[in-house]
C-alpha cells in the first residue's frame, strides 16, 4: 500500500498533530465509534485534499489493552489516521500539564500559572520531561510510517520538540513545523524555563510557519535574543544552516460551507431558527470554552448593551455555543462555573416569563446545524483575548452570502489582520467599546453591511485551507532544494 501511494502523482503528506481529526469513543472490547474533533487545526486541515495525506496523532483516549489498540488502529486506518497511544500519566503531565497549563496560557499572554506557583515550579521539570517523552513517542510512530520523499508536517505547540526528534532519526526527512497559536513577544517567551531547548528543537525543522508576520517576527527575535543567533529576512541562521521562517495565514474550506447551505436539512434548520427567533435579531458566539476566547468579557459587554439600550431588550438574543474542552485542567473547570454564573445572573435580570436574552449551550453542534446558525445570524461576536487566527470568523463569513451580517472581531485574533477591513474591530477587554459596537452593528445600514461583507467574503473564498497547505508544502520543498544547492556551492 505504501509503495502504491508513492507511485501516485499526489505527494505524500504526513500530518503530525497532537489531536487526530477524529476522537475515539469506546463502545465495546474491540469496537470504537469515531467523532470529528473540534478546533481550528482540524477544521482547516480537513479541507486539504490535494495530498495523499496520513494523520498521526492521539485519539483522545487511553487504551491500555492490546485488543483495544488493535481494533482502534484498524478503525482509524479507514480514515487514514494512525494513533499514537499515550497513557494516562503522560496525558496528565504532557497534555493537561505542560501543553495546556503552561505553553497555551503563556503563548496567549496569560502568563505562567499564577496560583500555587511553588507547586507549579516543582512539577515543571516532570511536565517538561513528559512533554519530551511524548514528542519522542510521536517521532517513533512517524519513523515507522515514513516513506522516503514524504513531507512531514508537524503542528502546534504540543510538538515543538518533534522536529529535533525527527531529524535525529533521519537527517534527510523533510520537516515543516507550523504553530496554530500566537507566538508571543520574546519578552514573554523569555519567562519560560525551557525557552532555549524549545527554540532549538523547532529550529531543527526546515521550514517554520506562523499565521501572521508578527508571530514570525516574535519567533525570530526570541531566537536572536535568547539564543544569540542571527535573524535574516529569510529566517534564522545558525553556523551556516538556515531555518526558513515565514507567515502562512490559514483559511477554511469555504466551498464546503457554501455548498452545505443548499442542503435540505440545513434549509430546514434555518427555517426552524428563523421561526424560533422571529422578531428578534440573532447574535452568535461559537467558541471552545477556553479562557483565551473572552467569553465572560463578551457576555458582560452584551449585558452592558442591554442595560444602556432598554428598547433592544426584547428584540435581540445572544446564542453562545461554548464547546467544552480540556475539562481536566482546573483553569477550564473554573471558567465553566464562572460563565454559568454570569449567564444565569443576566438571564435573571433581563429575562421574561417567555424569553431569555442569552441562550448558552455547553456542547458542540453538528456541521449542518452550525452552518444554519451561521446563516441566520445578524451579528457574530468573536472577542478572543488572543487567538492564533480564529476560523469561526471565516466560517461565519462563508455562510453569510445572502444575509450579509456583521462580524465584531477582536483585534487580538490573527484574523483581524485579514478580515479587519470588513469587520468591526474591538478591544475585547474594553466592555464599553464592545457594547457600543454591538449597537453599531445592530443598527448598521444595509449598504455598509454589504460592503464590509463583500470584502471579507472575497478574502475567505480565495484564501482557503487548500491554498494554505499547498503554499506551505511547496515552500518547504523549495527550501530544501535551496539548502542542497547552498551546501553544494
Ligand atoms: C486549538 C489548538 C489545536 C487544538 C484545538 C482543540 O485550535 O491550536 O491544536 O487541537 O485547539 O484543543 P484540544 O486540546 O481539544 O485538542
Amino acid at each position: 500500500c505504501e509503495r502504491q501511494d508513492s507511485r501516485t502523482s499526489r505527494e505524500r503528506l504526513l500530518v503530525v498533530a497532537n489531536r487526530l481529526p477524529v476522537s475515539a469513543v469506546r463502545r465495546g472490547v474491540d469496537s470504537w465509534h469515531l467523532e470529528i474533533s473540534v478546533g481550528g487545526l482540524v477544521s482547516a486541515l480537513l479541507g486539504v485534499k490535494e495530498f495523499e495525506t496520513r494523520w498521526i496523532g492521539w485519539a483522545g483516549v487511553n487504551v491500555p489493552d492490546e485488543i483495544g489498540q488493535r481494533a482502534l488502529i484498524k478503525a482509524l486506518a479507514e480514515k487514514r489516521c494512525i494513533p499514537v497511544f499515550l497513557d494516562e500519566e503522560i496525558v496528565h503531565q504532557y497534555y493537561n500539564g505542560y501543553c495546556n497549563n503552561i505553553l497555551w496560557p503563556l503563548f496567549h499572554y496569560l502568563g505562567l500559572p499564577q496560583e500555587d506557583r511553588l507547586a507549579t515550579t516543582r512539577s515543571f521539570q516532570s511536565q517538561f520531561d513528559a512533554y519530551k517523552k511524548a514528542n519522542q513517542m510521536f517521532a517513533e510512530v512517524v519513523k515507522e510510517h515514513y516513506v522516503e520523499g514524504d513531507v512531514v508536517w508537524c503542528h502546534d505547540y504540543h510538538l515543538m520538540f518533534l522536529p529535533k526528534c525527527l531529524k535525529e532519526r533521519n537527517r534527510k526527512m523533510k520537516v515543516g513545523w507550523f504553530l496554530h497559536t500566537p507566538f508571543p513577544s520574546s519578552e514573554i517567551h523569555r519567562t519560560l524555563p525551557s525557552r532555549s531547548e524549545l527554540l532549538r528543537s523547532v529550529l531543527a525543522a526546515d521550514l517554520v510557519g506562523f499565521h501572521t508576520y508578527d508571530y514570525a517576527r516574535h519567533f525570530v527575535s526570541a531566537c536572536t535574543r535568547i539564543l544569540g543567533l542571527e535573524g535574516t529576512p529569510e529566517g534564522v541562521e545558525d553556523q551556516g544552516r538556515l531555518t526558513r521562517v515565514a507567515a502562512f495565514p490559514i483559511g477554511i474550506d469555504s466551498d464546503r460551507f457554501i455548498r452545505a447551505l443548499e442542503l435540505p436539512q440545513v434549509q430546514d434548520h434555518m427555517k426552524e431558527l428563523k421561526e424560533r427567533f422571529a422578531g428578534r435579531k440573532v447574535m452568535l458566539g461559537v467558541d471552545r470554552l477556553d479562557m483565551i476566547k473572552g467569553i465572560p468579557q463578551k457576555i458582560l459587554a452584551f449585558e452592558k448593551f442591554l442595560e444602556e439600550n432598554p428598547n433592544w431588550r426584547d428584540k435581540v438574543v445572544l446564542l453562545q455555543i461554548a464547546v467544552p474542552t480540556r475539562t481536566d485542567v482546573p483553569e477550564y473547570q473554573k471558567l465553566t462555573s464562572q460563565v454559568h454564573e454570569i449567564v444565569g445572573r443576566i438571564n435573571g435580570r433581563f429575562g421574561t416569563l417567555t424569553a431569555v436574552p442569552i441562550h448558552h449551550l455547553d456542547r458542540s453542534l453538528d456541521f449542518h446545524a452550525l452552518c444554519a446558525l451561521y446563516a441566520v445570524t445578524d451579528v457574530a461576536l468573536v472577542t478572543s483575548l488572543r487567538d492564533g487566527m480564529n476560523l469561526v470568523s471565516y466560517e461565519f463569513v462563508a455562510c453569510q452570502a445572502s444575509k450579509k451580517g456583521v462580524l465584531i472581531l477582536s483585534e487580538f485574533a490573527g484574523a483581524a489582520q485579514s478580515l479587519g477591513a470588513g469587520a468591526i474591530l474591538v478591544n475585547p477587554w474594553n466592555v464599553t467599546e464592545v457594547a457600543s459596537s454591538i449597537g453599531y452593528a445592530l443598527n448598521m445600514p444595509a449598504d455598509e453591511r454589504e460592503k464590509r461583507h463583500h470584502h471579507n467574503f472575497v478574502h475567505v473564498t480565495t484564501h482557503t485551507s487548500q491554498e494554505w497547505a499547498a503554499t506551505f508544502v511547496s515552500e518547504l520543498n523549495d527550501t530544501i532544494v535551496e539548502a542542497q544547492l547552498r551546501t553544494r556551492q
